[in-house]
């Protein structure tokens, strides 16, 4: 599985990286540091990565086969 972060999307809400600390880090500026990027989502991260695709209050996270 991997997944994407909509550049535009983000707004720096920071659930994503509150939820999954392991996936994502904030930027200075509260914004995810992988915005704009496919990263593929380690197999024990799989439930964190689904939890932080629900979180997110843009649906900026995209969950890819
Ligand atoms: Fe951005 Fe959504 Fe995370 S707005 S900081 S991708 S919760």
């Amino acid at each position: 599985m991997r997944l994407a972060v909509d550049a535009a999307g983000c707004m720096g809400h920071g659930r994503c990286y509150q939820m999954a600390p392991d996936l994502f880090a904030s930027d200075d500026e509260g914004f995810v540091t992988i915005r704009g990027q496919v990263i593929e989502v380690p197999a024990g991260q799989v439930e964190a990565a689904e939890d932080a695709e629900g979180t997110c209050p843009e649906q900026a996270i995209t969950l890819l086969p």
